[in-house]
């Protein structure tokens, strides 16, 4: 721990030490009286979430969900989301941003799976890291949440995850480990247990891992109101609890007294808030982009997210001079993050009728709002008849039907009870299939959703997510063929819940074990041979990509280039999200049939061709050896997958490593 050379820890009494270690309210830290200034932070991960004194919030751009950045497979647009995101923060004087959460969407159920990027810890921490630096770059800091295994809402204050060495380096660490490459100023501790000891007072998991494992410096915040026992907190090396607890001050006082905690404990936590707060007055926030431009980022990001599931007969993009009709409020009104990620905007969005009218000149476009709202009404069956008949006889004489639509609410504090649409929606679209063969869903969800019961009935599907203030526009852009859709999902898509690893299992309150280990998402999917409706990685474009020329460059011990070819064989221009999966032949131990350890999303001109280049490093091919307590690549074979996602691999080759043999355990080839 580096002493701060701006603020002096002497000069400051014991009580002065004790309350610089809660905040003075919500957001904001202790002055200890005049000598520290003050820190602001405020959330949160789709935008900033402010509030004034009348404790109204502020207002500020609503971007695209993590879930949806993550969609875009870019780093540059993750970057960019950061620094759009950080603008706002200068603008209204927060100096911590508490984003981005980094956590593993084990399960679709979660609340907050918007709020995290996606299944697979490497394409979450690759994106976390890109948008930390986003955000810094900016003079602003971040707060890599929730540290660790905070997977799903339900008991979250209470329930434990229980989860092994192995699992916990490869699936929950690993992706903090990546985004903590780009330097968090502070990393928030989770609300649950872990491994029995709430993640708030574990210390072998602050102490231990973060810092001294993991090579985190910096402050440790703990989630909000996620410390029960101020001086136990401290003692795990939380520096800083938040927002102000009245407990602090008594309880580690009385904690000094009876010995059950060092005054160097204390100073410690101390020094890394005086750090901090070093930190954020040697920087000097710099906004880079005015109100619309933010607004542009926000359509570019969510235009790059948005992800086209199934396109049959290409069905999309719309045809100029055809009769459509779009169905259903959401299309005017979108839902988007809530809880703490919840953003005010005034930004007024056009309806996507209006903007597809525009975009579509010689077009009839209809819309009839009231659509799915009407289906779910307890009222008079006359006025539903009436209903159903208008706009069945609408769709009936048109083109196509362009269905708005969404799943159990999603939200911070509790979970989706399940992940159909809401059945009205449900029953809208397989009436509307009735009466027009072309039925075109948008879903306006954020995880995983079981399509089972119309699929079959529908044309296309799109998931636009959560968007933000961008979703009109950049949906509208996309069916309209003026925007090439290049989004992949982030998450596999099952049929049904049953098929996902937890099921409808949530724990018993105290306890939820994680015994499907290391097998989350694809992995768990393709060791069991589990079909699913769509894989990790999945997603259509307007054009159509031939991969070839693969080359696999070996530049070291355990490092190598993959390169190939792209080529977009089509007549539209368009951006390919390639993916480079690692296979471990032969293995002492039990691994997935494949890992994603590259991916790169490359924009190619109609008719031209790009090469892509990969690199792989020792980590693409080591798992966590429990025995050894560290990472360890096996000598053997590997084979390299190149794919437009995991499900459709386009070209594979095969290497061997051949590390010293000082560093490998005694072999045994152990098939699966
Ligand atoms: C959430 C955090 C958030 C904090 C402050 C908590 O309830 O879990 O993600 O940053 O509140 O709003």
């Amino acid at each position: 721990m580096a002493k701060s050379k701006k603020y002096d820890i002497n000069k400051l009494t014991l009580e002065e030490k004790i309350l610089l270690l809660t905040g003075v309210n919500e957001w904001k830290t202790y002055s200890a009286n005049g000598k520290v200034p003050q820190i602001v932070v405020s959330d949160g991960p789709n935008g900033l979430q402010m509030f004034d004194d009348d404790n109204n919030r502020k207002s500020a751009t609503a971007m695209p969900a993590l879930s949806l950045v993550a969609q875009t497979w870019d780093k540059e647009l993750a970057y960019l989301d950061g620094e759009t995101i950080a603008n706002d923060a200068i603008e209204n004087g927060a100096d911590i941003l508490l984003a981005p959460g980094v956590n593993i969407k084990r399960t679709p159920l979660n609340g907050r799976n918007f709020e995290y990027f996606s299944e697979d810890p490497m394409l979450s921490g690759v994106l976390a890291r890109e948008f930390i630096k986003g955000v810094q770059d900016r003079g602003v800091g971040t707060s890599l949440k929730h540290f660790c295994a905070n997977n799903r809402e339900k008991g979250r204050r209470v329930q434990t995850s229980e989860i092994d060495e192995r699992t916990l380096n490869e699936i929950y660490y690993r992706p903090f480990e990546i985004a903590l490459e780009a330097k968090p100023w502070t990393v928030m501790c989770a609300y649950n247990p872990v491994n029995g000891v709430y993640a708030s007072e574990n210390k072998k998991l602050l102490k231990g891992v973060l810092r001294d494992k993991l090579g985190f410096d910096g402050l440790i915040v703990s989630d909000w109101a996620s410390v029960q026992n101020p001086y136990k907190s401290i003692k795990a090396t939380i520096d800083l609890i938040m927002p102000y607890n009245e407990l602090t001050l008594d309880s580690v006082k009385e904690a000094l007294a009876k010995g059950n905690i060092s005054m160097e404990e204390i100073d410690y936590c101390v020094e890394n808030v005086l750090n901090l707060v070093e930190k954020v007055q040697n920087s000097t926030p710099k906004m880079n982009y005015n109100k619309e431009q933010r607004h542009q980022n926000a359509v570019k990001i969510a235009k790059a997210g948005i992800t086209l599931l199934k396109n049959e007969d290409n069905i999309l993009p719309l045809k100029d001079g055809g009769k459509y009709l779009v169905v259903g409020d959401l299309s005017e009104t979108p839902l988007g993050g809530l809880g703490s990620a919840y953003v005010q905007t005034d930004y007024v969005q056009e309806p996507v009728a209006k903007l597809l009218a525009e975009k579509l000149p010689k077009s009839e476009v209809g819309y009839d709002r009231a659509a799915c709202a009407c289906a779910s009404w307890a009222g008079s069956n006359r006025i539903k008849l009436e209903y159903a008949k208008r706009v069945y006889t609408e769709a009936y004489e048109k083109d196509a039907v362009i269905v708005f639509v969404s799943g159990d609410t999603e939200s911070e504090s509790f979970d989706r009870s399940h992940i159909k649409l809401k059945k009205e929606y449900e029953e809208v679209i397989r009436n509307l299939a009735r009466y027009n063969e072309n039925i075109i869903v948008v879903i306006n969800a954020t995880s995983a959703i079981d399509m089972q019961d119309w699929i079959d009935d529908v044309k296309a599907v799109v998931i636009e997510g959560f968007a933000g203030e961008a979703t009109n526009e950049a949906i509208s852009s996309i069916l309209a063929g003026e925007t090439n859709p290049s989004g992949k999902l982030a998450e596999s898509f099952p049929y049904d819940l049953e098929d996902t690893f937890t099921g409808d299992d949530t724990g018993n309150g105290l306890v939820e074990w994680y015994n499907d280990g290391i097998f989350v998402g694809y992995r768990y999917y393709e060791k069991y041979g589990i079909d699913v409706l769509f894989p990790f990685g999945h997603g259509l474009s307007y054009s159509e990509f031939k991969y070839d020329n693969l080359s696999i460059e070996q530049t070291g011990e355990c490092d190598f280039t993959v390169s190939y070819d792209i080529t977009n064989v089509s007549n539209v221009d368009g951006a390919e999200v390639s993916q480079v999966y690692v296979k471990d032949v032969f293995s002492m131990v039990i691994r997935p049939e494949k890992e994603l350890k590259g991916f790169e999303k490359t924009f190619i001109k109609a008719g031209e061709t790009k090469r892509v280049s990969v690199k792989l490093d020792f980590r693409s091919f080591a798992y966590y050896n429990t025995a050894l307590d560290k990472w360890h690549v096996e000598n053997g074979a590997f084979t390299v997958l190149v794919g437009a996602s995991s499900a459709d691999i386009k070209l594979t080759g095969k290497i061997n490593i051949n590390l010293d043999d000082s560093t490998q355990q005694s072999q045994a080839l152990v098939g699966r």
